[in-house]
């Protein structure tokens, strides 16, 4: 496609959408128009009413596991499945680019959008985003990674500025980004709403030109979130390529003026078009017929992949010797398993867990009754309905009681500001486990609920998040052991919402958000600080055992290593555990997080059966962002090695120690005493031209007197020298100086 025959006016008119899902034509230039799409977990296609907070129905296609489920998987194969199907059904649909998925950072367990987004962790996030990108795009439509960059909350979403350090940005909130455009090169990324330090991602030139091009290569266009543009022109010029929904032409006409009156260069615009266009080979004719039934089938497998089993005293679970059980709260009749807003799925069907329970039940002749418990609709018949639920919980060998959030307490667009279930809901699980032989309880919940004040009291715990339309029935096959689970915690479970990092800083004030915690998001803010919480990161039960051994690492370079260890399943079923490895280290002159993940996989073991795994560390585990250098540096020093059943039960350990980068700082008068003696070319002979000028009583005194040089360690030189009388010349300084940085900085 040649942009010669396209005048101004028509190439401004591709950067805006058409209407609200899809982009312009122009007939004549052989260009056509395609679709963009919700989302996430499922096509939201609105072919009649449209809105972009999922308000208007869709035309029904399947609600797969939202990403809190699939960051709970650890499994790049759940992600990945889940982005081939997602990408099968926008053929039928004849979308081209499908809105997902998000890889926001979980900063807060308050934001309303946690369903959304995968975990706490960038790491697991990047990998997960990855595998669904590419699942998706290798069947044929493009993906949208979203929302870039730093959009962790929904409290003034469209205008907050996210102020965010460049370490924690670097190490925290872009990994995720960086490493799907880089492995999965999606076609498009979608800008966030908010501000980064004061400037609109939407015309962030540092954000989508800088980073997301130069650095990190991309090749695709960059999408508006829907209405998040603010200044056109200033979009164009920082790389945000394509504005959604349409804007009737307005800021087409901008973009043609600017051109005109030489603010804006053509070739700026040629760009956006070209990138814009490219997206116009995706696929756009509708293909196919949805597979309804193999979908909502796949839904089931990988939701079932995702449970976490928080805990399981006296194998309560699974189900295997009850001959009674009684089946409590409303969640189990009308599941939740879908966040509210943009993402919102109109489902081709859903399975509520009551359902295959009593199936399942009947195979194995046990009986089961039910009861409400509480009211999703109102609080003032909870009394009597508590009543009844604590009656049939008194007579069963096992109260399974299903407990959560419903769309009111949790959803795009405005964020939580408590951790704990409905009142009625934590008063009806503590009358069931007082009264109940054991207690099961089965949380749906979007972002994390506070498990306090009722923990201790019943026997099992299923962390269920929202699974999708199949989820009802993957809850009761991890309830019978028809499938093992093998979900862990992408997310830290805290013991009180003020042992959060962001706590004090959540969700911002004046329309600023600090990001003051820095990198320690999450478990490197609990497990460097010491802080209980209630689950680790990490954490996830099984009906089998594991056992890790024979952990072995091998140093290949200055700043590389390969790791080897064994799993075996010691238990008397099959199951799937996730191998968890972390770094740990203090060393280099920044604050290191106690340890971070930096690689993981998840292993399928028949009983007894042993796998050797292998990881290849490269020099990102080791590196954190230096600031000064505005690069990635490995210090020199000593790292361990860490293999995790969680983040904080770490069960082998190796050290390495690596030689990392050769980095010489350039010296200026402000740089510390302590950063000038211990340079590696100007320390020493700092030093003897010091002591050349210092009579032996003077050398003496300074050797006996250590704590008078600790004293002035951290004062600039130039403070220094005028405290030692210009004991060092002026040109001995600067020859200094230039010396060292001569040495080449390597990284
Ligand atoms: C959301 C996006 C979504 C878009 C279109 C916005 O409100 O933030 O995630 O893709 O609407 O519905």
């Amino acid at each position: 496609m040649t942009l010669e025959n396209l005048t101004l006016e028509q190439k401004a008119s591709l950067l805006s959408g058409k209407d609200f899902w899809s982009t312009k034509s122009i007939d004549e230039a052989g260009i056509p128009a395609i679709e963009l799409t919700d989302g996430p977990h499922g096509i939201r296609r609105q072919s009649g009413d449209v809105d972009h907070l999922g308000i208007n129905d869709a035309d029904p296609s399947t609600c797969f596991p939202p990403a809190v489920a699939v960051g709970s998987s650890w499994d790049r194969d759940v992600a990945g499945q889940l982005g081939a199907a997602i990408g099968r059904e926008a053929l039928v649909f004849g979308v081209s680019v499908v809105l997902g998925p998000g890889v926001n950072i979980k900063r807060s367990p308050l934001c309303g959008r946690n369903f959304e987004y995968y975990s706490e962790d960038p790491l697991l996030s990047g990998v997960l985003g990855a595998a669904h990108v590419m699942g998706m795009q290798e069947v044929g439509p493009g993906a949208s990674v979203k929302h870039f960059a730093a959009n962790n909350q929904e409290h003034e979403r469209m205008r907050i500025s996210a102020d965010v350090d460049e370490r924690a940005l670097r190490e925290i909130y872009l990994p995720a980004f960086e490493r799907v455009v880089t492995e999965a090169a999606p076609a498009t990324v979608m800008c966030s709403y908010n501000k980064i330090n004061g400037v609109p991602a939407s015309h962030n030139a540092w954000l989508l030109t800088d980073v997301l091009r130069t650095e990190w290569g991309f090749e695709g266009a960059v999408v508006s979130d829907w209405g998040a543009v603010s200044e056109r022109v200033a979009g164009v010029a920082a790389g945000m390529d394509l504005e959604m929904p349409g804007s009737g032409g307005a800021t087409d006409q901008q973009i043609v003026d600017a051109v005109r009156a030489g603010t804006l260069d053509e070739s700026v615009v040629d760009a956006a078009v070209r990138r814009v266009l490219a997206l116009t080979q995706l696929p756009h004719t509708p293909t196919g017929e949805l597979d309804v039934d193999a979908h909502h089938a796949l839904a089931r497998i990988l939701a079932a992949e995702s449970i976490v089993l928080l805990k399981n005293e006296s194998e309560t679970l699974p189900l295997t010797v009850a001959s009674r059980i009684s089946v409590i709260g409303s969640f189990a009749v009308n599941p939740r398993f879908q966040g509210g807003g943009s993402s919102h799925i109109n489902p081709t069907r859903t399975d509520a867990a009551l359902d295959t329970i009593r199936d399942l039940a009947l195979e194995r002749g046990i009986t089961v009754e039910y009861a409400d418990g509480f009211s999703l609709d109102s609080d003032s018949d909870d009394d009597a309905l508590r009543e009844q639920a604590v009656e049939i919980a008194a007579r069963s060998d096992v109260a399974i009681v299903f407990a959560g959030l419903s769309d009111r307490e949790e959803s795009e667009g405005f964020d939580r500001d408590s951790l704990l279930l409905p009142q009625a809901q934590q008063a009806l699980i503590q009358d069931v486990a007082a009264t109940a032989a054991r207690t099961v309880v089965v949380l749906s919940n979007g972002g994390v609920v506070s498990l306090e004040g009722w923990h201790d009291d019943v026997d099992a715990i299923v962390e269920g998040w929202l699974l999708g339309q199949a989820g009802g029935s993957a809850i009761a096959d991890v309830l019978f052991g028809v499938v093992n689970p093998s979900g862990h915690l992408a997310e830290t479970i805290p013991m009180r919402l003020q042992d959060n990092p962001s706590w004090n800083n959540f969700p911002g004030e004046q329309g600023h958000v600090r990001y003051g915690e820095g990198v320690m998001v999450g478990y490197r803010h609990y497990e460097t600080a010491e802080v209980p919480v209630r689950y680790p990161f990490g954490h996830g039960l099984s009906y089998t055992s594991f056992q890790t051994s024979d952990l072995k690492v091998e140093t290949t370079g200055p700043d590389t290593a390969t790791v080897r260890v064994s799993v075996t399943n010691t238990g008397s079923v099959f199951g799937k555990h996730v191998v968890q490895l972390y770094v740990a280290t203090a060393a280099g002159p920044v604050r290191r997080p106690a340890r971070e993940l930096r690689a993981f996989t998840k292993v399928a073991l028949a009983p007894g059966e042993t796998r050797q795994i292998d990881f290849i560390l490269d020099r990102r585990a080791f590196a954190y962002w230096d600031i000064e250098l505005s690069q990635w540096v490995v210090s020199s020093g000593d790292y361990s090695i860490q293999i995790g059943e969680t983040v904080s039960d770490i069960v082998a350990e190796r050290a390495i120690s690596l030689s990392g980068d050769v980095i010489h700082r350039r010296l200026t008068l402000e740089s510390t005493v302590s950063e000038w003696f211990s340079h590696p070319v100007v320390g020493s002979a700092l030093m003897q031209g010091l002591s050349a000028g210092m009579s032996a009583e003077q050398i003496k005194h300074s050797e006996e007197n250590p704590s008078e040089l600790k004293m002035v360690e951290s004062m600039p030189m130039q403070q220094f020298l005028a405290f030692v009388g210009g004991a060092i010349p002026a040109e001995t300084l600067d020859h200094l100086m230039a010396l060292s940085a001569a040495e080449p900085v390597t990284a």
